[in-house]
């Protein structure tokens, strides 16, 4: 990279966007369940009771196995609903097996219903989408800043620490240099179909 001109995060987003759209239907499911395996492996998901999940868009990985896993535990599961007005956060209402769902201004569908919610500090573990991460669990969201206001309260609290964010990636959204700024949220853990990437 030419580091007297670093990209911008935009540009890396749209670099990232347009790389991801050359993923085959069958690479995007076979992608899909082994990071599902991976997930549902770890030790920390058998303690989880409160998972935050996301219903994918197109490009991002199809975590829907992973919720319907969830639901077959027991375990309670939620979705982000984008709460109205500046300097949005998410909200995590609870989401069961053919609730309503509408399309908000993101293009996300969300539960219709806005009850029960959860705060986001009694989540267990969440499952967060991503454009790009690094090697030590940086992420690039969709420019929204929606989870890195929601999850601000992270930053105080030691690596590890619960909620678990977990950055769900291909293994070609990775790069090198990502922008760093004061307000991103790290994630705890990325996984991709290759590997666990964890800083600690
Ligand atoms: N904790 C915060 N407090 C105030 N503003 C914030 C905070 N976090 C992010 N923002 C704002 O959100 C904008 C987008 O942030 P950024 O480019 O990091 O988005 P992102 O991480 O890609 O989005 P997302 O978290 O929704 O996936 C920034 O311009 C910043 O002003
Ligand atoms: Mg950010």
């Amino acid at each position: 990279m030419d580091t007297m001109n670093p990209k911008t995060k935009k540009q890396i987003r749209q670099e990232l966007r347009s790389i991801r759209t050359k993923i085959s239907a069958d690479e995007h499911i076979s992608c899909a369940t082994k990071i599902q395996k991976a997930i549902t492996n770890l030790s920390f998901w058998q303690i989880s009771q409160n998972i935050a999940i996301y219903l994918p868009m197109a490009g991002e990985i199809d975590v829907l196995p992973i919720l319907e896993q969830a639901w077959q535990e027991g375990k309670t599961c939620y979705l982000p609903v984008v709460k109205a007005g500046e300097n949005a956060v998410l909200e995590f209402v609870k989401y069961q097996k053919n609730d309503a769902l509408r399309t908000n201004t993101c293009g996300a569908k969300e539960p219709l219903a806005t009850t029960p919610k959860i705060s986001p500090e009694h989540l267990d573990l969440v499952i967060v989408p991503l454009v790009g991460f690094n090697e030590s669990g940086m992420r690039l969201g969709q420019g929204g800043g929606f989870y890195d206001r929601t999850f601000a309260f992270k930053k105080d609290l030691p690596k590890n620490s619960k909620p678990l964010l977990i950055g769900v990636a291909y293994e070609l959204q990775k790069i090198r240099h990502l922008p760093k700024e004061t307000w991103d949220v790290a994630m705890d853990l990325v996984i991709t179909e290759k590997k666990i990437y964890t800083d600690s």
